[in-house]
């Protein structure tokens, strides 16, 4: 069976799957999160104190035991190590400090941040976050079948753009209520801004399937989300903003059910396309920055998101980095968006793992 088929297979079973969430979770929870969290989301929670570095230091190191994942993806698993180098940008830092200088730029950038993006893409975020939702079908199910319940988990979810679409898309696209979205991201500001759009966006039974979380996606065990627990794992966006991308994969791997499916949206490399790359690089360094200081008052968290694009991984290395976690990619792995501007990666964790 080809790859692709087999994640297209492995795909429907995980539609398929009744038990959404471990044993441990009280079903009736939502729209509470319906992981027995450690680091809830809370509406009172001040923006600078409460990202990772408070949750990570108070509790102990996750230690990362599914089987079945390739042993090179859980020599990482302790978040936010002070004495391991990555980059903010352009510039080297410890892990502990890029968490800490993220957690400023998103509670720095929260609450202008939808009208930014439309700004910064003209209005492409748009185009491929519709079409990243549909290529995942969330609460498909043939026809005239009992529509499947189905635990989507929408990492780095900020302000809610992919969580509001996978619902629309399950709920009214698919006909399936059975299908509920928890957000979880490391930004309580972020998430502030996702519950009020929710409030004001969403018809009543989408936010009774909606839940919050707020949790570092590196660590998501003292969070409370179990393993085998996920049937989709989003994160859009997010993932070049993570200390360790790595352990975060790993997390993914172990929270997801087998045959379970990770789906990364990402900024990514127009090589491929020089004359294109220079006026797009133009454009980054140029444009956003300036935009960032006339729009949002805000020019260094601007320069940070270009920069962050900047040493984001290739498309082929980000593939790499997805089956060093143990995950199975169908074709080369990922597709590309506006000429790679953006990509969408994909794996499956396999349903023997
Ligand atoms: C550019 S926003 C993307 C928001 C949303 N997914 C979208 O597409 O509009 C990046 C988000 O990643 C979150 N983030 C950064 N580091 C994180 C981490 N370690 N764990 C979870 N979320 C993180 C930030 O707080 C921010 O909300």
């Amino acid at each position: 069976m080809s790859a692709t088929r087999h994640i297209l297979r492995a795909g429907a079973r995980c539609l398929r799957s009744d038990s959404i969430i471990a044993s441990s979770s009280p079903a009736a929870s939502l729209p509470s999160s319906p992981f027995p969290s450690r680091a809830r989301f809370s509406t009172t929670s001040s923006a600078r104190n409460v990202p990772t570095a408070g949750i990570s230091q108070s509790i102990p190191p996750t230690s990362t035991t599914t089987s079945g994942q390739n042993p090179e993806a859980q020599t990482q698993a302790q978040p936010n190590r002070p004495d391991h180098e990555t980059h903010f940008g352009f510039q080297t830092v410890t892990e502990a400090e890029k968490t800490q200088r993220v957690a400023e730029v998103f509670s720095n950038v929260a609450e202008t941040y939808d009208r930014m993006n439309d700004f910064m893409s003209f209005g492409w975020h748009r185009v491929w976050k519709d079409h990243y939702v549909s290529s995942l079908n969330p609460g498909s199910h043939p026809p005239f079948s009992t529509p499947p319940a189905q635990h989507i988990l929408d990492i780095a979810g900020g302000t809610g753009d992919i969580a509001f679409r996978h619902l629309a898309h399950a709920h009214t696209h698919n006909g399936n209520p059975n299908v509920r979205v928890t957000i979880s991201d490391i930004n309580p500001s972020m998430l502030a801004v996702g519950r009020q759009r929710s409030i004001a966006q969403l018809p009543a039974s989408q936010q009774a399937a909606l839940s919050f979380l707020e949790a570092n996606a590196e660590d998501l065990r003292s969070a409370g989300v179990a393993d085998n627990s996920v049937d989709l794992y989003t994160v859009a966006f997010g993932i070049r903003n993570f200390s360790n991308i790595p352990l975060a994969l790993s997390e993914a791997f172990r929270v997801l059910k087998p045959g379970g499916v990770l789906a990364v949206l990402e900024f990514s490399k127009v090589d491929r396309f020089p004359l294109f790359n220079a006026v797009y690089k133009r454009w980054s360094f140029g444009a956003i920055p300036l935009i960032g200081q006339l729009v949002a008052g805000d020019r260094d968290s601007y320069q940070y998101l270009v920069e962050s694009i900047e040493k984001f991984p290739s498309q082929r290395e980000f593939r790499d980095m997805i089956v060093a976690a143990g995950f199975e990619v169908g074709g080369q792995g990922w597709e590309d968006l506006t000429g790679g501007v953006a990509a969408i990666h994909k794996g499956m964790k396999p349903v023997r793992a």
